[in-house]
């Protein structure tokens, strides 16, 4: 049966990365798409295919011999699986496999079905560094980017000849994220969007800060969404727990000031553009910065604080876009504990947005560090649409989906 994500194949073959293929899958598996799996008969000798079949609730193909062998039927021919995939991905793949698929040999399962199959391909390699550096190898995989297989790039770690050095098989998230990405339709393609995501912190002293709670994971959520979608994204986020989504441009920031700076130089840089403005930009700052540590005082148990305000970031940049000409897509949100809607309407009009995604953080199940998210989307003709409780990646989409 075809899944809502779609349907992905992975190739296994046989290098001592061969486990992370496991985690790949379980990742997958998680977001919602169906997995198949075929393995090279060196593969099946590393993890037996039982262990994919447990995984995948779904019979494993290694031997071509078999698909003729089939006095229950239960055999899938390599050209059903083929058509089945909307990506078959090599996770991981030998200088071997990737080799053979250069140079058009399929004479295992892995091989033949990139040969077969019309999905959309990706790679991840896998093997010593000499091996992987190796021009001949460099060669192959520059033949198969031209026919549009699509390379995750091997990092520096540890490789299992006990040297370190390029050819770590890619980080397994980083392998589920591209693989995602090659499945979704791409209705952003082109598009530059930033978005703003996570609290500001503003310092006090070298200690001590203000900041507001934010997990930071509806904005990363809308920058991995946008990937996906075909978008040239940044995500400007203060500090933050979650892993940066692949393929992002990456900004760190700490105060509203430098996320503005940001901002600024990002808008400045992609020309007209859309903004998604998710962070928690704190409100106030300290009037001042103490350079030393504020010690307590005997015979005084209080410590007062003067605060002023940061300025507001979406209304600062769209004055900004407009003295350079450039034309910006502004949509904030609204996290309100209560008149949702009435404040919402307020903050469109006062800050120059498209739309605004609104969400009540009254409520436990949703809001601040859940995974998911209930959200009305108010336009800026009053009109509003209250979307289902979802997790914060279909939340994302959903609102990618309303930008022009
Ligand atoms: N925002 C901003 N600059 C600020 C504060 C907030 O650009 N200094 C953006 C947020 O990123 C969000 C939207 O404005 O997209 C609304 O943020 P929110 O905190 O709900 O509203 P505020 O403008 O701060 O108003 P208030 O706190 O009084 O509700």
């Amino acid at each position: 049966m075809a899944s809502k994500k779609g349907n992905v194949l992975i190739g296994v073959s046989a290098s001592i990365a061969i486990y992370k293929s496991l985690e790949v899958i379980s990742l997958l598996k998680k977001r919602g798409f169906s997995v198949k799996v075929a393995m090279t008969r060196e593969a099946s000798d590393f993890i037996s295919p039982v262990v994919f079949e447990a995984l995948t609730n779904s019979r494993v193909y290694v031997d071509v011999l078999e698909e003729f062998d089939n006095p229950d039927d239960t055999n899938i021919t390599h050209i059903a699986l083929a058509k089945w995939a909307d990506v078959f991905a090599i996770i991981p793949a030998t200088s071997n496999i990737i080799a053979k698929i250069a140079n058009g040999l399929s004479d295992d399962a892995v091989s033949l079905l990139a040969l077969a199959s019309e999905a959309k391909k990706l790679i991840a390699p896998a093997m010593n560094s000499s091996m992987y550096l190796n021009p001949i190898t460099q060669e192959n995989i520059e033949k198969l980017k031209k026919y549009e297989f699509h390379i995750i790039e091997p990092v520096e770690g540890d490789l299992a000849c006990n040297t370190k050095g390029v050819g770590h098989i890619a980080d397994v998230c980083d392998i589920a994220d591209a693989i995602e990405s090659l499945s979704s339709e791409k209705i952003l393609f082109g598009k530059k969007v930033i978005v703003t995501a996570g609290p500001t912190v503003e310092s006090i002293d070298p200690v001590r800060f203000i900041t507001n709670k934010s997990s930071g994971k509806m904005g990363y959520a809308i920058a991995k969404a946008a990937v996906d979608f075909g978008a040239y994204v940044t995500l400007i986020s203060g500090p933050s727990n979650l892993r940066k989504p692949f393929g992002v441009d990456f900004v760190n920031i700490n105060s509203a000031y430098e996320m503005l700076d940001e901002l600024k130089k990002r808008i400045e840089n992609y020309g007209d553009c859309v903004v998604i403005m998710a962070a928690a930009v704190s409100d106030f700052k300290p009037k001042r910065y103490e350079k030393l540590k504020i010690k307590k005082r005997s015979g005084n148990d209080k410590l007062v604080l003067e605060l002023i305000q940061n300025p507001d970031l979406t209304k600062e940049i769209n004055r900004f876009a407009k003295e350079k000409g450039i034309k910006l897509f502004t949509v904030g949100f609204a996290a309100e504990t209560d008149n949702l809607l009435k404040n919402a309407i307020e903050k469109i009009k006062k800050k120059g947005l498209e739309f605004i995604v609104a969400n009540d953080v009254s409520r436990n199940d949703i809001g601040f560090n859940t995974d998911e998210n209930e959200v009305s989307i108010i336009y800026k003709d009053g009109s509003m649409e209250r979307l289902p409780k979802m997790n914060k990646y279909d939340v994302a989409c959903e609102i990618l989906r309303r930008i022009e």
